[in-house]
C-alpha cells in the first residue's frame, strides 16, 4: 500500500516501520507524505486504538531528513520543506490515540524530532539520538530544538544542537527521553505490552489526557521561528558545503558566509 512505510494492524495496535534500510531509513519527501497518511489511517481507522512508529533494520530508527533532497532548495522552498515535516509531527502530537516511538538504532536530525513528537518512547540498547545538523551548517527543522529543549532542559539540548554530539540510550534514559530501555530484541513486545495496557482504558479518556499533557508543553510560537531559521540556513554556504561535505564523505570547511 505505501511505497517507504509497511504497516501492520494486530490486536488493535497499528504498527508503521519505515522501511528504506539502506538509506537508514533517512525521511525524504515520500516518507513524510506517507507518514501523514498513516497517522491520517490512525485518526480515522476505529479499529486501531493505538500506534508504534519504528524503523527497518537493526540499525536506525530514522538517521534524519533525507540530505540527497536538500540539494539546490532555496530559502522559501527550504522552508517549505519543514513546515511540511512539521505538520505531520504535529499531527502525530495531537493524536488522539497513542502513538509510540520504538527507537532500534539511530534516531538523528528528522528522525530524533519524529521520535520526540511521539507521545514516549522507548528504545533499545543500541539506540542514539541527537540533533546533528550543525554539522551541515543547519539547525533542526522538524521541531528539534522546541522538543528537545521541553525534554532535556535548555542547557543539555543546546550542548546537544550546537556541538552535534549524540546521546546514546543510557543518557537519554537519564533525561527522561526515553521511558525504557531494552535489548534489541524484545523492543516490540515491550512496547505492545505498554500499549495493550493503555488500550484496556477508556478511549475518550484516554485522548483527553493526551489532549490535557500536550497543553503542558508550552507555548507553540517557537516552531514558527525555528522553520523561518532553518529556511535561511540554505541561503548559506556554509549549508551547501555541509551537505555536499556530507554526500562526499569527507569534513566540511565552513567560512560563516
Ligand atoms: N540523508 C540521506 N542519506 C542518509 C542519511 C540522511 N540523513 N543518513 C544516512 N544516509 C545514507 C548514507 O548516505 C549512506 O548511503 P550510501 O550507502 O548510498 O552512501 C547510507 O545511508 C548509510 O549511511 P553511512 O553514512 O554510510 O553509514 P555510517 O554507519 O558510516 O554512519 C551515521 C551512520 C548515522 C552516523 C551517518 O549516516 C550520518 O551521520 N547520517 C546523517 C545524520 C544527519 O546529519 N542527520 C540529520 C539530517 S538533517
Amino acid at each position: 500500500m505505501y511505497e517507504t512505510l509497511v504497516t501492520e494492524l494486530a490486536g488493535s495496535i497499528y504498527t508503521i516501520t519505515i522501511n528504506r534500510p539502506d538509506k537508514l531509513n533517512a525521511l525524504n519527501k515520500i516518507v513524510i507524505r506517507e507518514l501523514g497518511e498513516a497517522v491520517t489511517e490512525v485518526y480515522e481507522n476505529p479499529l486501531i486504538r493505538a500506534a508504534i512508529i519504528t524503523g527497518a533494520g537493526n540499525r536506525a530508527f530514522a538517521a534524519g531528513a533525507d540530505i540527497r533532497g536538500f540539494a539546490g532548495l532555496t530559502k522559501e522552498e527550504g522552508m517549505a520543506l519543514a513546515k511540511q515535516g512539521l505538520d505531520v509531527f504535529l499531527k502525530i502530537e495531537n493524536a488522539p490515540k497513542p502513538i509510540v516511538a520504538a527507537v532500534n538504532g539511530f534516531a538523528l536530525g528528522g528522525g530524533c524530532e519524529l521520535a520526540m513528537a511521539c507521545h514516549f518512547r522507548l528504545c533499545s540498547e543500541n539506540a542514539q539520538f541527537g540533533q546533528p545538523e550543525i554539522s551541515l551548517g543547519l539547525i533542526p527543522g522538524y521541531g528539534g530544538t522546541q522538543r528537545l529543549t521541553r525534554y532535556i532542559g535548555k542547557g543539555p539540548a543546546l550542548e546537544a544542537i550546537l556541538t552535534g554530539n549524540l546521546i546514546n540510550a543510557t543518557a537519554a534514559l537519564h533525561f527522561g527521553l526515553v521511558n525504557y530501555i531494552t535489548g534489541p530484541e524484545e523492543l516490540m513486545n515491550k512496547t505492545k505490552a505498554i500499549l495493550f495496557q493503555i488500550i484496556s482504558k477508556a478511549p475518550l479518556a484516554i485522548a483527553k489526557s493526551i489532549a490535557a499533557v500536550n497543553a503542558a508543553g508550552g507555548n507553540d510560537a517557537g516552531f514558527a521561528l525555528e522553520t523561518k531559521l532553518f529556511g535561511e540556513c540554505f541561503a548559506t554556504e556554509d549549508m551547501k558545503e555541509g551537505t555536499a561535505a556530507f554526500l562526499e564523505k569527507r569534513q566540511p570547511v565552513f567560512k560563516g558566509v
